[in-house]
C-alpha cells in the first residue's frame, strides 16, 4: 500500500494560549475531561496546548488514533503520566518499552487468550457470592468500595492463588497505599522527583519496599509448591522461544502490574454501569428479563456469556460514557507527521476515550445512556478507534477478556439478587485520576430483587 506523503504544516494545532509558565496545567488539574471535550469541540480534531513544559497533541480522529497507536506506534513510547508508576510497575507490560516489552508481551499472552481466561469463570461467580452473603436488605452500602473489595479478591486469587482474607488484606491495603500515593504525585508532576528523600517521597518508598516483599514472598512459594491454575503459575511456566523464563524481578513487576492495571478498572465499570442502570429503569428491566431467560436465578458460567447481549451491551454503553481509562497519551521518540503538522520528538499525544466517546458522529445522542446502541452490530460498524476502552494496537490491554467477562458474570449474579437505590443524599460526580472514580464514592441502599 502507497502511503501518501503530506508536507507538514508550519506552526501548531490550533490550541488555546494558556498562561506563560505553566500553560494550561491548571485546566488539567481541575477540570480535565472537561477540557479536553471543549478543546475536541472548540478546535477539531487536532488540538494542541502545553502543560508545564510538555507540548501536548489532543487527537480525537480514528484515523489519527491509528496512525499514532498502530502506523507509527514504533516511534512512540509511553507518555509521562504513564512512566510515573516506574517505581511500582517497574519493567512490567504497562510500562515497559521495545524488544523488552515484545518479548514479555508474547510470553505473557497465552496466558491471558479467551480460552485461558475462562477458566476463571467460576472463581469470579463464588466471590461475588461470597459478598452478596455479607450484604442485606435495608444495608447501606458504597458501590465503588464493594466492587474494588471483590475485583480485587478476584485478582488476588486468579493471579496468586490467595484465598486466605488476611493475606488478601495486606496485599491490598499496601499496593492501595502506594497507588495513592503515586496518584497524588501524579496530579502534582511538577513536584520534587521521587528519589529526593522529602517525607512523602520516603512513605511511598517504604510502601513500595513492603508490596515487594509481599509479592516476592508468593513468588517463593508458588516455586516451590507444585504449580496450580493461577496467573502467576502460568507466568513462572512460560517461556521465551530460546526456553528461558522470566527472573523473580520480572514476575514480581509483572504481577503488580497486572494486579493494579486490573482491579479497579474493573470495579469501576461495575459501579458506572450500576449508576446509569439506577437511573434507566427500562433498561434494568430488559436486563432483569434477560437474566430470567436465560439464567432463571443461577450465576452464570462461561459458556452462558454469549447468551446474554443486553448484559454486553450495557457493559458497553457504561464504558462508553465513563471509561475507566478516560485518556491514553504517547511520547514521539522522533520528529513525525500527523494530521499535517510536525510532532517533534519529545512532543506528547494524547487520545481520550471521554472525548472520542462522545462524538455524535458515531454516537447520535452521545450524553444519553443507549444500550439497545450495541444490539445490531454497531461495534463492528464503528471504525476502529471510534470506541476504544481498553486501547487498541500493539499495546491493546492484555485483560480485556478478563474483564469483560468478570464485569457481565458480576453484573449478572448481583443484579439477579439485588437492586440499588442511590443514597437521596449522594452526590455524583467524577474524579479523573489515571482511571476515573466517582469523587464521592456511590452510596446505595441495597434492596432485594
Ligand atoms: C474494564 C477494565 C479495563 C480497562 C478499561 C482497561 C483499559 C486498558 C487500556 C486503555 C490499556 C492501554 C493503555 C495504553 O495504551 O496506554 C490497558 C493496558 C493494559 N491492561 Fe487493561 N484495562 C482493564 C482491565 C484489565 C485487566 C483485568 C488486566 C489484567 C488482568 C489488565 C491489564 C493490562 C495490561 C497488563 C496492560 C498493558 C498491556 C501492554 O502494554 O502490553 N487490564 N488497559
Amino acid at each position: 500500500m502507497s502511503r501518501t506523503i503530506t508536507i507538514a504544516k508550519a506552526g501548531l494545532p490550533p490550541g488555546p494560549q494558556g498562561t506563560l509558565i505553566g500553560g494550561n496545567a491548571s485546566q488539567i488539574g481541575t477540570r480535565r475531561v472537561d477540557f479536553f471535550l471543549d478543546l475536541a469541540q472548540t478546535y477539531g480534531p487536532i488540538a494542541s496546548f502545553r502543560a508545564g513544559r510538555w507540548r501536548v497533541f489532543l487527537v480525537s480522529d480514528p484515523e489519527l488514533i491509528q496512525q499514532v497507536l498502530v502506523t507509527d506506534a514504533r516511534h512512540y513510547i509511553k507518555h509521562f503520566g504513564a512512566r510515573a508508576f516506574k517505581p511500582i510497575l517497574g519493567n512490567g507490560l504497562v510500562t515497559s518499552e521495545g524488544d523488552f516489552w515484545l518479548s514479555q508481551r508474547r510470553m505473557m499472552q497465552p496466558s491471558f487468550l479467551k480460552a485461558q481466561v475462562l477458566s476463571y469463570a467460576p472463581i469470579m461467580g463464588d466471590l461475588t457470592n461470597a459478598m452478596l452473603s455479607k450484604w442485606a436488605p435495608g444495608k447501606a452500602v458504597d458501590l465503588e468500595f464493594e466492587f474494588s473489595g471483590l475485583t480485587s479478591a478476584i485478582a488476588l486469587k486468579t493471579l496468586f492463588g490467595l484465598d486466605d482474607h488476611g493475606e488478601r488484606e495486606a496485599v491490598d491495603e499496601s499496593l492501595l497505599e502506594v497507588f495513592d500515593s503515586l496518584t497524588e504525585r501524579l496530579d502534582a508532576i511538577f513536584k520534587l522527583p521521587l528519589w529526593m528523600p522529602t517525607p512523602a517521597n520516603l512513605r511511598i518508598s517504604r510502601a513500595i519496599a513492603k508490596v515487594k516483599k509481599l509479592v516476592d514472598g508468593f513468588i517463593a512459594q508458588k516455586r516451590s509448591r507444585p504449580l496450580a491454575n493461577d496467573l502467576l503459575s502460568t507466568l513462572i511456566m512460560a517461556q521465551r522461544e530460546d526456553g528461558t523464563r522470566m527472573t523473580d524481578q520480572q514476575l514480581r513487576d509483572e504481577a503488580m502490574t497486572l494486579y493494579l492495571a486490573g482491579y479497579e478498572t474493573t470495579a469501576l465499570t461495575l459501579t458506572w454501569s450500576w449508576y446509569l442502570l439506577s437511573q434507566h429503569p427500562q433498561a434494568e428491566q430488559k436486563l432483569v428479563e434477560e437474566w430470567a431467560r436465560v439464567l432463571g436465578g443461577r450465576t452464570p458460567n462461561a459458556d452462558e456469556l454469549t447468551a446474554l447481549p443486553y448484559t454486553a451491551a450495557v457493559i458497553n454503553e457504561a464504558m462508553r460514557l465513563y471509561p475507566p481509562v478516560y485518556a491514553i497519551g504517547r511520547e514521539a521518540t522522533r520528529d513525525l507527521e500527523l494530521g499535517g503538522y510536525r510532532v517533534k520528538r519529545g512532543y506528547t499525544i494524547l487520545m481520550s476515550q471521554w472525548v472520542s466517546h462522545r462524538d455524535p458522529k458515531y454516537f447520535p445522542e452521545p450524553e444519553r445512556f443507549l444500550p439497545e446502541r450495541w444490539l445490531d452490530g454497531l461495534a463492528a460498524r464503528l471504525p476502529k478507534f471510534a470506541y476504544y476502552p481498553f486501547g487498541g494496537g500493539q499495546r491493546l490491554c492484555i485483560g480485556s477478556h478478563f474483564a469483560t467477562m468478570e464485569a457481565a458474570i458480576a453484573l449478572a449474579t448481583v443484579g439477579q439478587k439485588y437492586k440499588f437505590t442511590l443514597s437521596p443524599d449522594a452526590e455524583i460526580d467524577i474524579k479523573p485520576q489515571i482511571t476515573l472514580p466517582p469523587k464521592y464514592g456511590m452510596p446505595a441502599i441495597l434492596e432485594l430483587r
